[in-house]
């Protein structure tokens, strides 16, 4: 047995084929707020490239039965519920509903990858719980995708990716092949900021993005950190995410 890594850095590098297994990776902070989401309770998520689309989907839910999520350029869409932070979403919050969810990349990552057999969410929080899913599958070609920002690469995303195929080189009995380069350069930007996440979350782009739209120390906190969430963000029907 064998587990094949891939790594694109981006929904638009990714080859048109349907991947055995996909992990979408948006540590700041799409995949971050789903996974906190599912540990507090919601229901189910459902991602959207599209805001008609959304709207259309939502409003055919029970109002007290859904939310409304997301952001563009970091900031709330202008009357939904929440914006996207993995704070917003709490039990009180969420607690059984379903919540429509649209930001600027990490859903359309999930969209590009949608046709895969198993997808999954990963944050670094749960990136324990991912790895060890994907081990239990015994899945042979492992496709990572990271979301970055409008088309280009993001730091944070590749650390997360980094941060995977280190867990599953480490822990699996059987041979691990690391496909592309871009895998091996995620790998190595792991090895390389490990010790010091937060400031790799604060010194990407995105990061600083965040810092000058206000005071996102607690998202970065959260976000940062590793292996405390138990949760596998599965997609159970096209489009929709349950815990797993
Ligand atoms: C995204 O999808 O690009 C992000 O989650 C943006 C954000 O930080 O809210």
């Amino acid at each position: 047995m064998i587990i094949n890594l891939t790594y694109y850095h981006v929904a638009k590098d990714v080859p048109e084929v349907n991947p055995e297994t996909a992990v979408v990776i948006d540590v700041l902070r799409a995949t971050t707020t789903i996974s906190w989401a599912l540990k507090n309770g919601a229901d189910s998520i459902q991602v959207f490239a599209d805001l008609d689309l959304l709207r259309e989907s939502a409003i055919k839910w029970d109002a007290n039965e859904r939310l409304m999520l997301g952001e563009r350029g970091g900031k709330k869409i202008e009357g939904f519920d929440l914006g996207n932070s993995p704070l917003s979403v709490t039990r009180e919050v969420v607690n059984g509903k379903r919540l429509f969810m649209s930001t600027t990349n990490g859903t359309k990552s999930l969209q590009k990858v949608q046709h895969a057999k198993h997808l999954f969410a990963m944050g670094l929080p749960n990136r324990k719980a991912v790895a060890e899913k994907i081990l239990s599958l015994q899945s042979e070609n492992v496709l990572i995708l990271g979301s970055g920002w409008e088309g280009a690469y993001s730091l944070e995303d590749s650390l997360a990716a980094g941060a995977l195929a280190c867990y599953l080189v480490k822990k699996c009995d059987f041979k691990v092949n690391i496909l592309n380069d871009e895998m091996q350069a995620a790998l190595t930007l792991w090895d390389f900021w490990k010790n010091d996440i937060l400031n790799c979350l604060k010194t990407a782009t995105h990061g600083k993005r965040l810092t000058s739209l206000g005071d996102y120390e607690d998202d970065f906190i959260s976000c940062s950190e590793l292996d405390c969430l138990d949760i596998v963000p599965a997609q159970v029907e096209r489009g929709v995410i349950r815990a797993s």
